[in-house]
């Protein structure tokens, strides 16, 4: 299959291309577009054949279900068998946004879209494009983010199309996502409202709406690693690979001086072992590096984390395109956008070392 990449506008989304993009989908085609998060990689979310066209070009499993985007509201209801009294407040505040609901599944949705369960993830994007799609087809898009399985997440049409060339017809291409990590996932479905994916939104901002809203992480080295934290640790292969890089990645945990001295020491001791080391830091920490030969990139300003978060995907892409073989990555502090940045990195991590 040909891959068409064609550049549109991301504000003034010219007609024409919504028009191709949404015949496609209309014929049970895929294409990949952008939403303020990452790049995704969309179906009729109402065909179910379609819909399966998602999971065989990105290759991933039947049992990991998807998104579902929607443009207007009054789809909500077609959609969903109950909608719990805390939609309205969350969807005043934050849709359209990065933020996504589990909510309970109306017989509508097809199961595979689901992957069988009786819930189902809904959100309406903010991007324009996404949403003069959705509008065009006039049917909500099932999509995930438009990588390959278990790689990194496409923050521009290049990475899709490096992941995805060949395999789709069509990427949309507006430039790189304003957010840059996937949409904040909340169950609604449990007693208490619970945060299954950090992402766009953060805990305080949906916590400000709704108090009672929880995130209970899943790493299990985070709680390993909070009772011995003074003491130096390595533990590999520990960790819930998902987003991984194709390299391994250590990821440095502590104090912003003990990091940097840990990654500085470790980096040379690679070099003089003749290995090529990328060390991902943040602008402050650029000058501790300036003698070291390794290839060192900055994921921004440490202390705004919304920076932090739009240029990590692509920052971990630029390594692996480097061709080095290990990446070496400071820690970043949880609030805000730092919760989601935090739990991308354990994921992305091989190893990690506290210091
Ligand atoms: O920002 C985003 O959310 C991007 C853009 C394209 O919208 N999409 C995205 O999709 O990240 P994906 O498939 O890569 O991640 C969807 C997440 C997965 O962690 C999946 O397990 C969860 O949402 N999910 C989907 N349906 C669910 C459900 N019914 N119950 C619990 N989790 C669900
Ligand atoms: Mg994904």
């Amino acid at each position: 299959m040909k891959t068409e990449l064609i550049p549109i506008d991301p504000l003034y989304p010219e007609q024409a291309l919504i028009d191709h993009a949404a015949a496609l989908l209309r014929a049970g085609a895929v294409v990949v577009f952008p939403t303020e998060t990452v790049y995704g990689l969309g179906a009729d979310a109402l065909q179910t054949e379609a819909v399966e066209r998602i999971f065989l070009a990105k290759g991933r499993p039947f049992n990991d279900p998807l998104i579902v985007h929607i443009a207007d509201l009054d789809i909500l209801k077609t959609l969903t068998t109950a909608i719990p009294a805390q939609v309205k407040p969350l969807v005043e505040a934050f849709w359209p946004g990065p933020l996504t609901l589990i909510l309970p599944r109306s017989a509508r949705v097809p199961r595979l879209v689901t992957a069988g369960l009786d819930t189902v993830a809904i959100r309406m994007p903010r991007h324009p494009v996404a949403l003069a799609l959705i509008r065009a087809l006039g049917s909500p898009i099932a999509a995930p983010s438009a990588n390959r399985f278990k790689h990194v997440s496409p923050t521009t049409a290049q990475h899709a199309y490096a992941d995805l060339n060949g395999r789709v017809p069509l990427i949309l291409d507006a430039g790189p996502c304003e957010v840059g990590v996937e949409s904040t996932v909340l169950d609604l479905c449990s007693d208490t409202p619970i945060i299954l994916r950090p992402g766009g939104i953060s805990l305080e901002a949906l916590q400000s709406v709704l108090p009672d809203v929880r995130y209970a992480p899943r790493h299990k080295q985070d709680q390993e690693d909070s009772q011995s934290e003074t003491e130096a640790q390595r533990s590999p292969g520990q960790l819930l690979t998902h987003y991984a890089p194709a390299i391994p990645l250590i990821l440095y945990d502590g104090r912003v001086e003990a990091m940097r001295r840990a990654m500085l020491a470790e980096a040379r001791r690679r070099q003089h072992a003749g290995e090529r080391v990328g060390v991902l830091v943040a602008d402050e920490d650029m000058s501790a590096f300036a003698e070291s030969d390794a290839i060192i990139r900055s994921l921004g300003n440490a202390s705004a984390p919304e920076q932090v978060a739009a240029s990590l995907f692509a920052a971990l892409r630029a390594l692996e395109w480097a061709g080095v073989q290990v990446i070496l990555c400071r820690s970043f502090d949880q609030s805000g956008l730092g919760l989601a940045v935090h739990d991308r990195l354990l994921r992305a991590a091989s190893e990690r070392v506290m210091v």
